[in-house]
């Protein structure tokens, strides 16, 4: 497996569940559970695609642009959790968030699927593909198991 299938695969986990959290009412506990899985997806994700997609890219002339652009998209998915773990669940703010929050990651993964994943393609060898792919899926798996306190920031 490369590295792009590895990371399309978490990113399919997640529009599954935006999808399904825009289908849920009130604060009943099916959306707190898609909520706390959704939180959980999206921090480990960014941690692990960090350390094994952009971190390897941010120092070459021709991605640097795209790895800084896709992180500083990370910190705008962190703040609006922020703000959705602030609201009242059952308000129609925090509904208009999550809308927020699922349009800004769907265009996000686009971005990278569509974009960075063609670009980095002429950087990485096939050798480096198979590596990050094993990399990134072996953090994933470590931080899966102890989120929240896994992500830097959290404790
Ligand atoms: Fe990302
Ligand atoms: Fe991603």
């Amino acid at each position: 497996m490369k590295i792009y299938e590895a990371i399309k695969a978490d990113h399919e986990i997640q529009r599954n569940l935006c999808s399904k959290l825009l289908e849920t009412v009130g604060d009943s506990d099916e959306r707190k559970e898609l909520w706390k899985e959704l939180r959980k997806e999206l921090e480990v994700h960014e941690v692990a695609e960090e350390r094994h997609f952009y971190k390897p890219l941010i120092d070459t002339d021709k991605m640097q642009e795209d790895a800084r652009h896709g992180m500083a998209e990370h910190h705008e998915i962190d703040e609006l959790i922020e703000k959705l773990e602030e609201l009242d669940m059952s308000s129609s703010q925090w509904k208009i968030t999550m809308e927020e929050l699922s349009h800004k990651v769907d265009h996000h993964l686009e971005d990278e699927e569509k974009d960075f994943f063609k670009k980095s393609k002429d950087i990485f060898s096939k050798h480096d593909e198979d590596k990050l792919a094993n990399d990134y899926k072996k953090t994933v798996e470590e931080y899966r198991k102890s989120w929240p306190e896994s992500i830097p920031g959290n404790d």
